[in-house]
């Protein structure tokens, strides 16, 4: 593993070759729900906002959201910046050095302190995300269901077991693991011949490489909703207000939301005629949205009946606007 990383394996993303715990942990959380290709555009704008810890401790929460926009799943912005506050107060400005005491830090679990731990630190730790969870259990032959947790614990303690015994090979060794499942062992496709462990691999010896990882859990998934007042006043300024630091786009700034038609209408006291958006249906992991934006123009100076401020045109690109809003304001 560790010689196919240095000859097959991704050597110059810009969170490689770095000790950093800072900019792994930073590359890690993105890393999490978004593909590298989106990564490479948004790391070196956050870094450059927020060159260390400190400075990122430091920021507004917005303006923190506003460098997130449209990576999705805010959350995660809202514990980076949660956890640069208590790298700050809980240890003085640097990271812990050890998994255990990483994952002790908002936004960090396991894998991903055992990543930084593992990169920075050279630690035994094993990761366990999702494509390494397919690299192993095929390898492993593991056929037992991982969304029951006993069986899930066990495949961490055999990630554990597999891991190099020379801590010098740990940084590498992680990051073939991640290698592996994102260019050779991919969901749908097995490419067993450019494999380095292929001569080792239980499901490439059965010949059923895609049988792993079992999964019996469906993913339920949800729709909602959501009536959004796109309300303009005589200079073309637009009405956003903050979400609540809870549900959906927790924390961003928005065009008012609304469960009914009903309800949006009410909060509009200046008459006139509301222009109704094509709905769209804008797909999240767990859960569709369907939008039915109305937009109405008015020209008293007054705002519609909710919470809110009139913001304009070029103030909105500095802004954290979800992305079907950002799209949406665009097209006017
Ligand atoms: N996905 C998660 N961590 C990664 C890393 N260090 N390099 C490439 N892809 C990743």
């Amino acid at each position: 593993m560790v010689d196919w990383q240095r000859q097959h394996g991704r050597q110059s993303l810009p969170w490689q070759n770095t000790q950093d715990p800072y900019r792994v942990w930073l590359s890690e959380i993105m890393l999490q729900q978004t593909q590298v290709s989106t990564v490479l555009d948004y790391f070196p704008r956050f870094l450059a906002r927020f060159p260390a810890v400190d400075a990122l401790a430091a920021a507004p929460q917005d303006d923190v959201l506003a460098l997130w926009s449209g990576l999705g799943y805010y959350s995660r912005a809202r514990n980076l910046h949660k956890c640069a506050q208590e790298v700050m107060g809980r240890f003085g400005g640097a990271f812990p050095r050890r998994a255990e005491d990483l994952q002790t830090l908002p936004g960090i679990g396991r894998s991903t302190a055992a990543a930084i731990a593992a990169f920075c630190f050279q630690e035994r730790a094993a990761i366990l995300d999702g494509n390494v969870k397919r690299v192993l259990t095929r390898v492993l032959g593991y056929g037992e269901d991982l969304a029951v947790a006993k069986n899930e614990k066990a495949l961490w303690a055999l990630a554990q077991a597999l891991l190099p015994a020379s801590a010098a090979d740990m940084p590498r060794y992680t990051q073939a693991l991640m290698d592996l499942g994102a260019t050779v062992c991919l969901p749908r496709k097995a490419q067993c011949e450019a494999c380095p462990v292929r001569a080792v691999c239980q499901a490439q010896t059965q010949g059923e490489p895609l049988a792993y990882p079992v999964k019996t859990r469906k993913l339920k998934r949800s729709s909602a909703t959501l009536w959004l007042l796109w309300a303009v006043n005589a200079q073309g300024q637009v009405w956003l207000q903050k979400r609540p630091n809870t549900g959906i786009w927790a924390g961003l700034y928005s065009l008012p939301v609304f469960e009914s038609e009903a309800d949006l209408l009410a909060a509009w006291t200046q008459g006139g005629q509301p222009q109704y958006i094509e709905p769209w249906k804008h797909v999240l992991t767990h859960r569709d949205l369907h939008l039915h934006p109305v937009r109405m123009v008015g020209k008293a100076a007054r705002g519609p009946a909710c919470e809110g401020q009139w913001v304009q045109a070029s103030a909105w690109p500095a802004m954290g606007l979800p992305a079907p809003i950002r799209m949406l304001l665009a097209t006017a």
